[in-house]
């Protein structure tokens, strides 16, 4: 990158800021949304919408529950203006929602504006002027003051227009585009006279909005411009103040969230950042980074791959993987310790219902935005670990592995991901299980088996057993069955191990009731591992001892440590 020196920050920090949000850490309450996606967002779209796509998107925002909506450009294009007017005649406007629409400072588009709006209940008409240094001086090539005349000729035409739309609750709106690269003193003043000429009131409320229309600075650049217009509005009332920040830097949502620390009551923006070039603040992030903090964003995102659905058809645009909160991946976990972290906080929770979440590596419970949850947040590929893969088992098949078991059970299925280069589902890693630790019949193949209590607590058995091909009637004694089992094997066959661990479950109730039992034999330090599902619970544990004797002599006790 050769090409430094070409560029300098193309914004104006107020100076001295007071920084006031720099002290707040939370925002408490949601602010008035407004949902600019049939504007801002079709606007930014390679083939807009038409007006049945946009009816039906107009249909899932009202559905999520936004109130105040921006519609369109009506003075735009004919589908813009037929939009607007399908809306109205067609009674689709709920009584708890206003719609917006935005025009320039000039008489036939203001008027076209106004023509659109005629017959609604209330609306939000949007006036706009460019603001900024660089487009003074090289889009107008006008001086600060007229500029500002501009911004004044316009609000004047949008008063006496709105004095003369009879029946319509008409609300005011007044955006400095390009407010990020302009001196905030004089943003101020061409706020100022605009507000001069609307003199809002009670009933008759006026928007200021400020647009990072192109971001030009980190977030607390803006925060300190937003708070500086806040303290400059003084003590005007009946303003509310709203931000629309878009995202070139990638901090649109950051821009919104300090803004709102900084004092603004309204954010305008689009589902899953939708807008101009890079974006703009996504309303799906800022409403559940709200909902995770415990405040009610005052949307429904309950069924956020449905609305991820709607939107890429509607609109042709995608919703990226690791989009926050609605990418497919957004709460996948493929590596081995955040899936450990992520069972082992599922477990806790499930045993704490009433705490408050905490789960690691999820901001929030995947479940209330309708995602995969759960077991399903685990996905297991060649980069995870024992831990996910036992409790993807676990959920999908009810086997509940010994901690030893899943360490082995983690390499095992670590290195046929890493073989196959593909992800591992459930079924794939039931199979590899089944495959790996239940009963062979060769070289050791139990046929039968009989107990008798001795003396005190001490078991015999009768073991009848096949072993390398040889039948074998062998007898021993231990403390339990699975004791008197592996001591009959030691007297009879060549393998010189002890049970290291056991462990046992039912598997399922009911009339299909079975139960799994998982035995760890050490030999010689290393630890085979073998599982057996039965009916009887004893056969199980057999089995299982059995099945791990088979996979040590099958290694030819070659294999390393694997604990
Ligand atoms: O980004 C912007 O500045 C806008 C305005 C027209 C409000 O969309
Ligand atoms: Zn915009």
């Amino acid at each position: 990158m050769k090409n430094a020196s070409k560029y300098a920050p193309g914004f104006f920090p107020p100076e001295n800021p007071s920084a006031d949000w720099a002290r707040r850490s939370r925002i408490e309450r949601a602010p008035r949304w407004c949902a600019i996606d049939l504007r801002d967002g079709n606007q930014a779209l390679p083939t807009p919408m038409g007006v049945e796509q946009k009816l039906e998107y107009f249909g899932l925002l009202v559905a999520l529950g936004y109130k105040e909506i921006e519609v369109g450009f009506p003075a735009a294009s004919d589908t813009e203006f037929g939009f607007v007017r399908r809306l109205i005649e067609d009674d689709l406007i709920p009584d708890d929602v206003t719609i917006q629409v935005i025009t320039q400072a000039r008489e036939h588009i203001v008027q076209r504006t106004f023509a659109a709006i005629k017959g609604a209940k209330r609306a939000i008409v949007h006036l706009y002027t460019s603001v900024s240094k660089a487009w003074r001086e090289q889009v107008f090539g006008k001086s600060r003051d007229e500029v500002a005349e501009l911004a004044v000729y316009g609000a004047k035409l949008c008063r006496t227009c709105a004095k003369l739309n009879d029946g319509c609750e008409i609300t005011l709106e007044y955006s400095p585009e390009s407010f990020t690269g302009a001196e905030p003193d004089y943003s101020m003043e061409v706020i100022d006279r605009v507000l001069d000429a609307w003199q809002p009131e009670e009933g008759r409320e006026a928007i200021v909005n400020l647009p990072s229309t192109v971001s030009l600075a980190s977030p607390n650049i803006f925060a300190n411009q937003v708070e500086y217009i806040l303290k400059n509005l003084g003590s005007r009332e009946f303003v509310t103040l709203s931000v629309h920040p878009h995202n070139d830097r990638g901090t649109a949502v950051a821009e919104a969230e300090l803004a709102l620390l900084a004092g603004a009551q309204r954010v305008e923006g689009c589902l899953f950042g939708l807008g101009e070039r890079a974006g703009g603040a996504d309303l799906v992030t800022l409403a559940l980074n709200m909902y995770s903090q415990g405040v009610d964003p005052c949307v429904d995102l309950s069924d956020l791959p449905a609305v991820r659905r709607r939107f890429e058809r509607l609109t042709g645009m995608a919703v990226g993987e690791r989009q926050p909160y609605a990418g497919e991946l957004a709460f996948t976990a493929f590596s081995g310790s955040h899936q450990d972290a992520i069972a082992k906080g599922l477990r806790w929770r499930a045993e704490h219902p009433n705490i408050k979440w905490s789960v690691p590596y999820l901001t929030l419970d995947p479940a209330d935005i309708g995602e995969r949850a759960g077991a399903d947040v685990i996905r297991i590929n060649s980069q995870s670990g024992g831990g996910g893969a036992a409790f993807k088992l676990e959920h999908a098949y009810g086997f509940r592995l010994p901690k030893g078991m899943k360490h082995d059970f983690g390499a095992e299925v670590g290195s046929r991901s890493d073989r196959l280069e593909r992800e591992l589902t459930a079924d794939d890693l039931h199979r590899i299980f089944m495959a790996k630790y239940s009963p062979k019949p060769y070289p050791l193949r139990l046929v039968d088996c009989h107990f008798e209590r001795g003396g005190g607590e001490r078991i015999y058995t009768a073991l009848d057993c096949e072993y390398k091909g040889e039948t074998l009637r062998l007898r021993g004694g231990g403390n339990g069955r699975l004791d008197a089992v592996a001591a009959a094997l030691r007297s009879g066959v060549d393998l010189d191990f002890k049970i290291d661990d056991y462990e046992e479950h039912a598997l399922s109730s009911g009339s299909t009731a079975s139960a799994a039992a998982y035995v760890g034999v050490d030999v010689g330090g290393k630890i085979w591992w073998g599982v057996g599902v039965e009916s009887d619970i004893i056969f199980a544990s057999i089995n299982a001892l059995f099945a791990a004797l088979n996979s040590y002599i099958a290694d030819g006790g070659e294999t390393e440590d694997r604990q």
